[in-house]
């Protein structure tokens, strides 16, 4: 589902560069749970930002289902990162104005799903999440993990086929980072790839694959 090809990303600011990923080439298979593992600085989240189209390489492959997303123009690139990924960060990515459902509609809306179907879908959504009696709350009436898990189900809104997540317990405490954890494993074993960038070594017991990331290199 994923190659990755001797990429490599360097950040360049005046005379400084720091190279982020160094030369990685690896290959995650469809309906994997990977786990990326790694100090703090050692390219976890640019990692991420590569395979899901926030961010170009400066060189190397990325291809996903066939398609190699580096070519992409940047038409393309928001299609890709509308249709075929979903992200979940580690700072609630919800819009404060809108409320948990209409959160979730949004990213239906950017891709032309008439609302009847919108409102339909992010219902079942919020359902598998567990936060459909909270439909109506604003970002701010939840809980961090409630806003994790309606973020969950706004990554999930336009059925991505791979779901990318950036320390997506890091803010929270045990008790409810461990509903998070249930809720990637039950989605994995729904069929869905996914990529978790963590610290969070309770994890490490779903994943089908541990990735371990130092100064921009994965080994193992
Ligand atoms: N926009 C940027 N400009 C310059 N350097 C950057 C930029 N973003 C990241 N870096 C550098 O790239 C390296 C990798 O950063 P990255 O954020 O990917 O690490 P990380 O593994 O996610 O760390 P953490 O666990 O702290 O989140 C670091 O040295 C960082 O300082
Ligand atoms: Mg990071």
């Amino acid at each position: 589902m994923i190659e990755v090809e001797n990429l490599i990303k360097v950040y360049r600011r005046g005379k400084i560069e720091v190279i982020a990923i160094r030369d990685v080439s690896v290959t995650i298979k469809k309906g994997e749970f990977a786990l990326l593992i790694g100090p703090s600085g050692s390219g976890k989240t640019t990692f991420l930002h590569l395979i899901g189209g926030i961010d170009r390489p400066t060189a190397g492959k990325i291809v996903v289902n066939g398609k190699n997303i580096v070519h992409f123009n940047d038409e393309e690139l928001t299609e890709y990162r509308r249709k075929d990924v979903g992200m979940v960060f580690q700072f609630f990515n919800l819009l404060p104005i809108l409320t948990a459902i209409e959160n979730v509609m949004l990213p239906m809306e950017f891709a032309g799903v008439p609302r009847s179907e919108r409102k339909k879908r992010a219902l079942e959504l919020l359902k598998k999440v567990g936060m459909e009696d909270r439909k109506d709350h604003y970002p701010d009436e939840m809980s961090g993990g409630e806003q994790q898990r309606v973020a969950i189900a706004v990554a999930l809104a336009n059925d991505p086929p791979l779901i990318l997540a950036d320390e997506p317990t890091g803010e929270l405490d045990t008790e409810t980072g461990l509903k998070i954890i249930e809720l990637f494993k039950e989605l994995n074993a729904e069929g869905e790839t996914i990529i978790i960038a963590t610290h969070d070594l309770r994890l490490k017991k779903y994943a089908t694959r541990i990735l371990e990331i130092r100064d921009g290199k994965i080994t193992g």
